[in-house]
């Protein structure tokens, strides 16, 4: 997104101390709106040097050792299959989450942006803004991943079974033999995974709005952090290196939709602080506690790939 920043808005910031400010936060105070003063956003910077601190250092941000394997690409299809199968769980229980989210909105604009999400991901074709939906270009694959828009709205957007991101994923687990029901299922996941699943309904989901944006901000800046485009690599290179030929839209359509999402990540937070009252230590602490269950899955796929290794490597010494 491209945030058009008036001159006067730079000088502004300059004058007042208020770089890293968004431009929609310094336009805001610049027109007196309810909750925009200078005051208050020294303040909020002061909270973001916290936030940098205190949770975007959370270890799985930092580093994820899972992620730095697998973007090499050297898996076996064991690995590649059972790592299918828990993102495949972890896709679907986050709908609930999702959901979740949407009922416990604290305002309809809120409830609106959650549904964007939630009916994006089970089929809702995001009409590109400003386009009329694109009847009749392409109906054939209307529902492709390589040609759906990774931004607009689902407001006016298409229904289309197989746009939905799990049917998405399903074309890929399909190529490596898992059928339907070996995927996506609640009981396919390991403890490690319902962990992390759990932690989004708790927190991502939660009734208290304060938490589920906390732990909402913890979940966009882990997404930002690039593990998409770590995925991408890695399979690339697995199908490539196997001739698998994996068809790998889900993944690349996500990694695009991402590099959107960053962008409106710090404005989200900055419009939060502004409008209503954060508890700063509460903020940082959901945070934390949502990372710690993302950090639970990425070392819970960590720790059953290497057993799938060992595995490997002790039934190849009794076959010998
Ligand atoms: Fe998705």
């Amino acid at each position: 997104m491209s945030v058009t920043t008036a001159p006067n808005v730079d000088d502004f910031a300059r004058a007042n101390h208020l770089d890293g400010l968004t431009s929609p936060s310094l336009a805001a105070i610049l027109e007196h709106q309810t909750g925009y003063t200078v005051e208050k956003a020294r303040r909020f910077l002061r909270f973001q040097e916290r936030i940098d601190r205190e949770l975007l250092r959370h270890s799985i941000i930092r580093h994820n050792d899972y992620t730095a394997w697998f973007r090499q690409g050297r898996q076996d299809t064991d690995q590649i299959r059972a790592f299918i199968v828990q993102f495949s769980v972890f896709s679907n229980m986050f709908l609930v989450a999702q959901l979740w989210k949407t009922i416990n909105a604290d305002s309809l604009e809120g409830m609106r942006a959650s549904k964007e999400i939630l009916a994006n991901e089970i089929g809702v074709v995001f009409r590109p803004t400003g386009e009329a939906q694109p009847a009749g270009r392409d109906e054939g694959r209307a529902y492709d991943p390589e040609l759906v828009a990774a931004e607009g709205s689902v407001d006016g957007g298409t229904f289309r079974f197989r746009a939905a991101h799990f049917e998405w994923l399903l074309q890929i687990a399909r190529k490596l033999g898992l059928g339907f029901n070996a995927v996506g299922k609640r009981r396919h996941g390991t403890e490690a995974t319902l962990f992390f699943c759990d932690e989004l309904a708790r927190l991502y989901g939660s009734e208290d709005y304060r938490i589920s944006q906390a732990a909402s901000y913890a979940v966009e800046n882990w997404a930002a952090a690039g593990f998409w485009d770590e995925l991408v690599e890695g399979l690339e290179t697995f199908s490539t290196r196997t001739g698998a030929g994996l068809p790998l839209a889900f993944f690349t359509w996500h990694s695009r939709l991402e590099a959107q999402h960053a962008l409106h990540t710090q404005e989200e937070l900055e419009g939060l602080y502004f409008t209503s009252r954060v508890d700063e230590g509460a903020f940082i602490r959901h945070g934390n506690e949502m990372l710690d269950g993302v950090a639970a899955f990425w070392n819970g796929l960590n720790g059953q790939r290497q057993r799938l290794a060992a595995q490997l490597a002790s039934s190849a010494r009794f076959s010998k």
